[in-house]
């Protein structure tokens, strides 16, 4: 029998992520901002979510949209002041939800003042912040960037006769953490936004921070995917993590959750196991490859979408962290495009009823549950196929890359349009009058045209919408330990429709089950469901004798 095993708060959290460009607009200059969180603190409470996560806020030029950091004690002039800040912070705290923010130090922008000053001279006292390769030792062995518009991490610099290396794009320049007094400003930085009174961080690309900077070079013929132990891992990740946690997590009683890029079920533990005194909790990105190629995950492949091949990764995954550790799980964010859109049905008669089941799944599995804003709603994919929709560097510089080498831009861009990341960043849907009630100016990024109808203003009164089955299955979720704690049991694996498992602690035993089909689909089980109980369904009759609905998504109570 399962009983609850190292009882934490942040295990038993839902957190909402807030992406503060798209969320609100106060001032009318087209972009979300501080001010316009504060405006919908009560409705962010209304949803029942005990975190938030927020998109980076500091002072950024905006090259990758606020992870390009300028100055990490500052707010960016576009969301608003400090004096905002300590205000929102406060309207949080007063409604007993937390705040973690995103810690963006895998690099900086290059209008940081650290950048600044060692670009000017190779003995610069900051010339050691970031990773220098001195033009007389030649070309520096060939880094490949994901962001950059020739696909080049090493970008030259005539005043110094040397390259800096930028994993991302050539305005972020990637710190060099073998220097302490980098990993110490960092620490300091941290542990003044945790004095301020923040709740933790999410820790973007956290494992790239160490890498080996002797930067060999890469084999011959490597596909993109297979890059990554080049670029992160590097040999002192456990001790910059153990050193961050001395420094920093451990002196606070917050939360964390690192982006943990290159992280399997094999090495899992070394980051989250409780003695290790690393991490709390990391998102893999195992699940993500549904629906897009295996040999490029540039682009889109429908026919890549395995059930069953998918349930076993949240199985296997759920096993890594069945003694030790803690999961987390996700389906959607700002770097993805739309949750229903992408592993629901997006069309007319299933946007609702895929969404609903989508977040059935999110809020009943053994992990801590991330909810992006706007699937609350069930926003969906925006589909644009012309270059000048977007505003996204990945896009666009990708987009650029393939032009100037004669590749089929064009043929990119109809795939992108299905997981590109703008499609995740249009701005909230809160009503139907003009730009969805996000902006009285001209927004930032287009507002999908479905926003007549999908919103959240629409939602709000009627009690079948996504939006009040969230705010349900969020306070079942809260209000039952056997849906955070119990073990998770798969059901039927082999269902090539249906997601189905059972959840069980002490004496109480759940099975949830979910069509992730547009067809009717029978469940094969020798559970017994004559005496059971629906504790939640996404309809009001989930069965019938063909079986679950399309989309059906019901929670039991069995005796
Ligand atoms: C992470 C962020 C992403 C950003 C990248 C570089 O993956 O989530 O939005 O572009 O890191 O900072
Ligand atoms: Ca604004």
């Amino acid at each position: 029998m399962q009983h609850i095993i190292h009882r934490k708060w942040w295990k038993e959290v839902v957190v909402y992520q807030l992406y503060p460009r798209s969320f609100k607009d106060s001032n009318g200059d087209g972009i979300g901002d501080l001010k316009g969180i504060i405006e919908k603190l009560d409705y962010i409470e209304s949803l029942g979510i005990d975190v938030v996560w927020l998109n980076p806020v500091y002072e950024s030029p905006n090259d990758d949209m606020g992870y390009d950091i300028s100055d990490y004690r500052a707010i960016m002039k576009q969301f608003g002041s400090m004096e905002d800040f300590d205000l929102l912070l406060e309207g949080l705290h007063s409604r007993g939800i937390k705040l973690i923010m995103d810690l963006v130090v895998n690099h900086t922008s290059d209008e940081h003042e650290w950048f600044r000053e060692s670009r000017k001279l190779r003995d610069n006292p900051y010339r050691n912040y970031y990773h220098w390769w001195d033009a007389e030792k030649g070309k520096p062995p060939y880094r490949w960037s994901i962001f950059d518009k020739e696909s080049n991490a090493w970008k030259y610099e005539a005043a110094t006769n040397s390259y800096y290396l930028h994993i991302f794009s050539e305005k972020q320049p990637d710190l060099n953490w073998e220097n302490p007094e980098v990993r110490n400003q960092v620490y300091d930085m941290m542990r003044w936004w945790m004095d301020k009174g923040v709740d933790g961080f999410r820790l973007d690309v956290i494992t790239c921070i160490s890498k080996d900077i002797a930067f060999p070079e890469l084999p011959k013929d490597m596909a993109p995917g297979d890059w990554f132990p080049y670029y992160a891992k590097g040999p002192n990740l456990h001790a910059y993590l153990q050193e961050m946690n001395r420094e920093v997590f451990s002196r606070y009683d917050g939360m964390n959750v690192g982006e943990a890029s290159g992280i399997n079920i094999n090495d899992a533990l070394l980051f989250v196991d409780e003695d290790r005194q690393e991490l709390q909790t990391f998102y893999h990105f195992d699940h993500t490859g549904f629906g897009i190629s295996k040999d490029n995950f540039m682009y889109a492949d429908h026919s890549n979408r395995n059930l069953v091949e998918w349930k076993k990764i949240f199985h296997r995954w759920d096993q890594v962290f069945s003694k030790k550790g803690w999961g987390t799980i996700y389906l959607g964010n700002h770097d993805t495009s739309r949750m229903t859109s992408r592993f629901g049905n997006d069309s007319e008669a299933y946007r609702e009823l895929s969404a609903t089941m989508l977040h059935t799944f999110l809020l009943s599995m053994r992990a801590t549950p991330y909810i992006y804003n706007g699937d609350e709603i069930g926003m969906v994919n925006t589909n644009h196929t012309s270059i000048e929709s977007y505003q996204d560097v990945y896009t666009i510089n990708y987009y650029h890359q393939l032009k100037q080498r004669g590749e089929d831009a064009e043929s990119f861009l109809r795939s992108h349009a299905w997981i590109s990341r703008d499609n995740g960043r249009t701005p909230m849907q809160w009503n139907n009058t003009v730009n969805a009630g996000f902006t009285s100016g001209t927004p930032w990024l287009a507002v999908h045209e479905n926003y007549t109808s999908l919103n959240v203003e629409e939602q709000e009164t009627r009690p079948g919408s996504v939006l009040n089955y969230v705010r349900r299955m969020i306070r079942l979720r809260k209000n039952n330990l056997t849906l955070i704690y119990g073990a998770f049991n798969p059901v039927d694996e082999n269902n090539e429709q249906l997601f189905a498992y059972t959840r069980e602690l002490d004496d109480q035993k759940l099975l949830v089950v979910l069509n992730f089909s547009d067809r009717p689909a029978q469940l094969e089980t020798t559970i017994d469901l004559s005496e059971s109980q629906i504790l939640i369904s996404n309809y009001p009759e989930p069965l019938d004798k063909e079986g679950y609905k399309p989309y059906a998504a019901v929670i039991y109570q069995l005796f």
